[in-house]
């Protein structure tokens, strides 16, 4: 009985552990005790859009970091960051129209305040 008990929990953890490693860090809440609806929309747009050429934290994949300090060289403000993830680039898809502005203007903030 114990022994299986074991198992089962052994199952359980190593289950949680490999949903957390592929997920994009989660939006703290503020001092409201809330997390930001935007940076939430955001994470889920980055999650099912862009997490897989980026990496789940944004730290690149078949696509580049999104951080650090060249990228934040390359896109000082926000219109230039909502410019490259709608128009694409290269190899970068356009998501003019899968997205909306709104979803466009969020995953753009989860990018510079969260990842
Ligand atoms: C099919 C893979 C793929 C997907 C999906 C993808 N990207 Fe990219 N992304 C790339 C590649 C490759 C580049 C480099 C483009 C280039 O040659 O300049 C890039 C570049 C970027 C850049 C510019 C980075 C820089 O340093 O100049 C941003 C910002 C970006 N992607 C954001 C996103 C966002 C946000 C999403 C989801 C909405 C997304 N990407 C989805 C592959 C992808």
């Amino acid at each position: 009985m114990g022994v299986r008990r074991n198992f089962l929990m052994m199952i359980a953890v190593t289950v949680v552990a490999a949903s957390c490693a592929g997920s994009p860090p989660e939006v703290p809440v503020g001092a409201d005790g809330t997390a930001d609806p935007v940076l939430v929309a955001g994470r889920d747009v980055f999650g099912g859009s862009c997490k897989r050429c980026h990496g789940a934290s944004g730290g690149g994949g078949s696509g580049p970091r999104l951080h650090g300090n060249d990228f934040d060289l390359e896109f000082p403000n926000i219109g230039a960051l909502v410019e490259v993830i709608s128009s694409g680039r290269n190899q970068m898809p356009s998501f003019s129209s899968s997205l909306t502005e709104e979803q466009l203007d969020a995953v753009a903030r989860y990018i510079r305040e969260i990842l």
